[in-house]
């Protein structure tokens, strides 16, 4: 596989400038994904992996924020693109699907009418019929039972699980090549959480997408990601394949995040830990490493200067320097 990634974000950076003082919610990310690679991101709370997938839609307050860098989907400079030409990107290049369904779908017009015009809005020549018909093999794709009666449904009237997979087929409607996921399961019940998961990696395979998701859940991401970012006060800090990065951490805040976790033991639906110590202020950020104050490796020269990406192995990552002191603490 050489040919050149289908997302490539550079340098990218998100600065909220509504507040008193500005907020660098990202702060310099770079990051590839191929068609049909599954990438996960993992953090705190507050680490930047919303306003990162955001980003790829172009979705923040334009008068308030600040964004640099450069991000490319399929060929089109999303950061550049005019709201026409945004409009047309979203739902057709990259599309979202979010935590709480009821908040995406509309709850007045049954769950098949919105899909059929989301399909009308992108492609004004499909006639009613043929996008309910689409709608109806989209049901069926996400493998909601009795999908013609299910189409008829408003948002209410489904499950939680149904309504994610429903929220799932609108993402879909018009044939995106992204799927973005923001902690599409947290909503739902450890099952329905595995079988979210599932079916986001069947479609994967099937419609070749390249997928990016955010959880909480480390055996999720280990059972559903080829590779995992971990991010910590906007920037990734360690980027590997899913299973090097949980057996081998490297960055001490991704050892700190496994935790005390049995070695090699790993369960479905396991959270991250949480570690002692809160992450810095985004509006005043250290010069030094982020991570420094509640690391347990640092050193002097972890505040001198911002630590530069080290390439542990092809493919794995950490901006960290002292990767070397935290190779015998991965066994644990
Ligand atoms: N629209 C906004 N205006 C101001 N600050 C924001 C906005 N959206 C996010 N933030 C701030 O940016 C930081 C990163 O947020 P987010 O990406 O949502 O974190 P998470 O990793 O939990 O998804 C947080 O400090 C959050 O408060
Ligand atoms: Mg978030």
């Amino acid at each position: 596989m050489n040919d050149a990634p289908f997302v490539d974000i550079q340098g990218l950076t998100v600065t909220f400038t509504g507040g008193r003082q500005p907020v660098k919610a990202v702060g310099g990310v770079d990051l590839q994904v191929r068609r049909g690679e599954v990438v996960a991101l993992i953090g705190e709370s507050g680490s930047g992996k919303s306003v990162t997938l955001r980003s790829l839609l172009k979705l923040h307050p334009p008068r308030k924020t600040t964004i640099g860098g450069r991000i490319v989907v399929g060929g089109h400079e999303v950061l550049k693109l005019a709201p026409a030409a945004l409009a047309d990107y979203r739902g057709k290049v990259a599309s979202m699907i979010f935590q709480e369904p009821l908040l995406a779908l509309d709850p007045v017009y049954s769950v098949g009418a919105q899909i059929a015009e989301a399909i009308r809005r992108h492609e004004p020549a499909t006639s009613a019929d043929a996008a309910h018909k689409r709608a109806l093999g989209l049901f069926e794709r996400v493998h909601i039972p009795s999908p013609e009666r299910r189409l008829a449904a408003f948002p209410h009237e489904m499950s939680g699980g149904m309504r994610q997979r429903a929220m799932i087929a609108l993402a879909l409607a018009c044939k995106p090549q992204l799927l973005l996921a923001d902690e599409p399961t947290t909503a739902l019940d450890a099952t329905v959480q595995i079988q979210i998961l599932l079916l986001l990696r069947e479609l994967q395979r099937e419609m070749g997408l390249a997928v990016i998701f955010v959880t909480h859940d480390i055996g999720a991401a280990i059972e559903v990601a080829d590779r995992i970012a971990v991010m910590y006060a906007g920037r990734i800090v360690e980027e590997g394949p899913a299973r090097t990065l949980i057996r081998e951490p490297r960055h001490p805040y991704t050892l700190a995040l496994l935790g005390s976790r049995a070695h090699g033991a790993l369960a479905k639906g396991e959270r991250l830990e949480t570690i002692g110590g809160a992450p810095p202020d985004l509006a005043n950020l250290p010069a030094g490493c982020a991570f420094a104050e509640r690391c347990r490796f640092v050193t002097e020269a972890c505040s001198a200067a911002a630590p530069q990406v080290v390439t542990l192995q092809p493919g794995h990552q950490a901006r960290c320097i002292h990767t070397g002191a935290t190779l015998g603490a991965a066994g644990r």
